[in-house]
């Protein structure tokens, strides 16, 4: 399976941190950020990446990860979302040709998780699979809805709820058959103007066709001054890797 990472977005939560550089380049430890979801992709067999990025130090990328090969990658491809801040959603739409008709396994690049997902990628066959974590803050998070008479069927996802219906939060780590595209053509702006994936899973539940599975091992976004400080303190307990 091709693996597409995220990392458009202007990182505004990390200001002034990113008037330096991209969110994603900034340090986790011993490594800029992005290495982590690339981490994450190479050790499922995933070594064919396109990297959607955007904003005023998109330059940087090039630099620092070149053609991909230091990093375990055969073919490392980059697009450019227009509307940085357009949403998640709108960045995977730039995805459609690299995918070309097949599956992909999407990453946002302020993720890092030490899960291996080899088995989940090797077994994907249709539909949408997306992986929640118990957390503490759901609010911050898109969260989980269960059915009451069947709790382990995910109904709904809600986007930063204010009265979060579970802990179950989604990571930014979710695998989409093909339609994912046509999924992503019918939705609309949220509030905040973004395309957000929340309504693209949920169309798949409209569907009967999400999964969920629970991601196994660390996980933590870093996009904002304290779970960045706080991916750093794991990190660099575990000795990086
Ligand atoms: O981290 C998991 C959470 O990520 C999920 O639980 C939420 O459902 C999902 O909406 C998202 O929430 P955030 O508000 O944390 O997303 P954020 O705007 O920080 O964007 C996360 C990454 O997605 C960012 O590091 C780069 C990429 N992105 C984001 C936007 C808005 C893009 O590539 N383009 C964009 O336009």
């Amino acid at each position: 399976m091709k693996g597409v990472i995220l990392a458009g977005g202007l990182g505004t939560r990390l200001y002034p941190l990113t008037h330096v550089t991209n969110k994603h380049l900034l340090p986790i430890y011993d490594k800029p950020m992005i290495f982590y979801p690339i981490q994450t992709l190479v050790k499922a067999g995933i070594t064919e990446v396109l990297l959607v990025t955007s904003g005023p130090h998109v330059g940087h990328f090039l630099g620092v990860l070149k053609n991909g090969k230091e990093l375990g990658l055969k073919h490392l491809e980059y697009a450019y979302q227009e509307k940085p801040d357009g949403g998640i959603a709108d960045a995977l739409s730039l995805a459609e040709s690299f995918a070309d008709g097949n599956s992909v396994t999407v990453i946002l690049g302020d993720n890092t998780t030490d899960a291996d997902i080899s088995e989940d990628v090797r077994n994907f066959k249709e539909g949408a699979l997306i992986f929640l974590k118990k957390v503490d803050d759901p609010k911050r998070f898109g969260v989980a809805v269960f059915d009451e008479k069947d709790p382990g069927k995910v109904i709904a996802i809600e986007e930063k709820p204010q009265s979060p219906k579970s802990n179950m939060a989604v990571t930014g780590l979710y695998m989409y058959d093909s339609r994912v595209f046509g999924f992503i053509n019918n939705i609309k702006p949220s509030d905040r103007g973004e395309l957000e994936i929340t309504d693209v899973n949920n169309a798949y539940v409209k569907e009967g066709k999400l999964r969920w599975a629970e991601l196994k091992g660390y996980w933590s976004d870093a996009g904002t001054f304290n779970s960045l400080a706080e991916a750093n303190n794991y990190w660099a307990n575990k000795g990086g890797k």
